[in-house]
């Protein structure tokens, strides 16, 4: 197995080290346009692999020729937001180095599998389906998880329970339109709206939507990395281990939930060939609109895009 990470800031470095950490492959390959950035922290992270127990070679690249025959990319690419930025904001720039990133990717590793971390997320995950011509179920997006990671946090802190217990689900866009569906949230089997209030459900939800951004005011020079990279390397271990997890991720959409062509945040499994199956749950009217008005927002975007 061998997996690169196309980005060495703070989500990409992350998450080449929570890869390197769990030995989720054999070889790692961490690439950056800056000279020297990941060539040093790839060093640095080889260097923890005798105290960590890990085999997993890493190394940094500012070309794409090390990255050959890759069985699986993270695309982190691009600016992140700086405090008063939407992730939209990010858009055109951002379009042009993911694009071009894909296109690098897929000449040296043309049966790839891509996970785009890259924002405004939904945008960029299609912007690289559409640039590398793989099939669908090989390139999606993270993006589900780290919302439905907040949401479980924030309701966690509310009870002063553990989040293990917490199930949950965050549908939709990866932005303020983004869907937490409390209906079917539960904590440890009982549901959400038998221990918390529809009040502070709606202080949890709101937190939620706007969790990216809280970070990004705090931090003031860019944006979330630890639960981001996190939420990725749930997607790398259920690809690398074939463990068929439902996740929400960003997939293609092809007539589910009523939409076509265009990727959004939606239950899926993952497995060895990448998104294996895509789950359609019930929405009540009220859920149903507000995934409308996402898909609408994500829409909107995706029609920027313009490849
Ligand atoms: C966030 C950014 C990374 O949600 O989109 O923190």
């Amino acid at each position: 197995m061998k997996i690169t990470v196309v980005g060495a800031g703070n989500v990409g470095a992350t998450t080449a080290q929570r890869i390197v950490d769990r030995e989720l492959a054999n070889e790692c390959v961490l690439v950056d346009i800056v000279e020297g950035l990941p060539q040093g922290k790839a060093l640095d992270m080889w260097e923890s692999t005798p105290v960590e127990g890990s085999d997993c070679l890493i190394t940094g690249s500012n070309t794409y020729d090390a990255t050959a025959d890759s069985d699986l990319v993270v695309i982190t690419a691009g600016l992140a937001r700086r405090p008063g930025m939407s992730r939209d904001d990010l858009l055109a720039k951002n379009v042009q180095i993911v694009k071009s990133v894909t296109e690098e990717v897929v000449k040296y590793s043309p049966n790839t599998m891509i996970i785009v971390v890259s924002n405004p997320l939904d945008a960029m995950v299609y912007t690289a389906y559409k640039t590398s011509g793989l099939p669908t179920e090989r390139v999606f997006g993270m993006a589900g998880i780290l919302d439905t990671a907040r949401y479980r946090s924030f309701i966690a802190l509310e009870l002063g329970v553990s989040t293990k217990d917490i199930q949950a689900l965050v549908l939709g866009g990866h932005g303020d339109t983004m869907v937490p569906l409390p209906r079917i949230t539960t904590v440890g089997g009982i549901p959400l709206p038998e221990l918390v209030s529809q009040e502070r459900i709606d202080a949890i939800v709101e937190r939620t939507r706007k969790g990216g951004g809280e970070i990004v005011g705090l931090l003031k020079t860019g944006s979330a990395y630890y639960a981001t990279s996190a939420a990725v390397l749930e997607m790398v271990e259920s690809v690398v281990r074939d463990k068929k997890r439902i996740l929400p991720c960003a997939a293609y959409l092809n007539g589910e939930y009523g939409y076509n062509d265009m990727y959004m945040g939606v239950p899926v499994m993952i497995g060895r060939n990448g998104v294996e199956k895509v789950y359609e749950v019930e929405l009540d009217a009220d859920e149903k609109a507000a995934l409308d008005n996402s898909a609408k927002h994500v829409r909107e975007l995706i029609g920027k895009v313009n490849l």
